[in-house]
């Protein structure tokens, strides 16, 4: 089912994830909208071993070395992305990282060998509310929004990974969680605190975070003169986000299609009004973003 693009909730050692095929964005998109997601945080990507995450991202030897020591485990390690990963672009919000796991269950681990490919899973709960731990949590909080949902039992760890980015030489700790501050500085010496402890870096937050290199106009009706129309709803011939005014759709093609529109050779990119319902409002909130110069 998840290589066919269904969502799958799962449990892992921390709590129940909603996976989904990381590298097919209408699949991704899905997961946004099932959870109630308000902008596009980007998703832990989970393999089955380091090699397979070493395909997907440049492993430092700080990386490495936290990787040898806690995986499987309930460790997220936020690495530099491959170009050449096929990782969907949504579910990393187009950040040029990616977070990696290799979950330790017993279930996850079937799941992802038996899958055989690299599944994007947030946490299975509607947005805002507390990480489930159970598969009835999964079913009470997200009822038909998983087109199936793994029984593994009660999370043993149930608290969310410990996330770490390690891009660097020293690790910095992005999100405290299932994995103890001393037992990663006994093997990686001390480590940097975000500057917000706790807080996760939102997209948006980031000084590297996605935006096209073109300017974009919002709420245009039209193409001006240099400028490439990015359309919504039913116009022919054109880039369109969704030819019949879904928001879940055009949340699934929006970091791809910016992509390609970025190398169309305009001078602008100009964006048709995007309703603010659903995933809608994720995506107006992105692409406000994106249409705000650099400080
Ligand atoms: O234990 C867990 O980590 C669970 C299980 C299912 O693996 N997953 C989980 O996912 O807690 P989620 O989506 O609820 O939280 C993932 C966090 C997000 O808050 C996001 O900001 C952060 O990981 N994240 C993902 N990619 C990132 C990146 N490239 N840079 C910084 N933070 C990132
Ligand atoms: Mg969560």
């Amino acid at each position: 089912m998840l290589a066919g693009g269904k969502l799958v909730a799962f449990p892992t050692e921390t709590v129940y994830g909603l996976g989904a095929h990381a590298c097919d964005d209408a699949a991704v998109a899905r997961v946004f909208a099932a959870k109630g997601r308000p902008d596009f945080n980007p998703l832990i990507v989970h393999v089955a071993d380091l090699e397979t995450a070493a395909t997907h991202a440049v492993f430092t030897p700080l990386a490495e070395l936290l990787a040898r020591t806690f995986w499987p485990g309930a460790l997220t390690l936020v690495l530099e992305r491959r170009t050449d990963s096929p990782l969907s672009l949504l579910a990393c919000a187009g950040l040029p990282t990616v977070a990696l796991r290799v979950p330790a269950h017993p279930v996850a681990r079937a799941v992802l060998e038996t899958a055989g490919v690299p599944v994007a899973a947030p946490s299975a709960n509607p947005s805002g509310r507390l990480s489930p731990t159970t598969a009835a949590h999964v079913r009470e909080g997200l009822g038909e929004a998983a087109d199936m949902i793994l029984d593994g039992g009660p999370c043993q760890v149930g608290l969310e990974s410990t996330i770490l980015d390690a891009t660097g030489s020293t690790a910095v700790l992005l999100r405290p969680g299932g994995i103890a501050r001393e037992a990663i500085e006994a093997v990686a010496g001390q480590l940097r605190e975000h500057v917000t402890p706790g807080a996760i870096t939102a997209p948006g937050q980031l000084a590297s975070h996605y935006a096209p290199r073109l300017p974009l106009r919002l709420n245009a009706t039209e193409a001006r003169e240099g400028e490439t129309l990015l359309a919504f709803g039913p116009v022919p011939h054109v880039p369109n986000l969704s030819p019949s005014g879904d928001v879940v759709e055009a949340a699934a093609n929006l970091f791809a299609m910016l992509h390609t529109l970025d190398a169309s050779g305009a001078s602008a990119i100009a964006v048709m009004p995007i309703p603010e319902e659903g995933l809608g409002r994720a995506i107006n909130d992105r692409l406000r973003r994106a249409a705000t110069p650099p400080a």
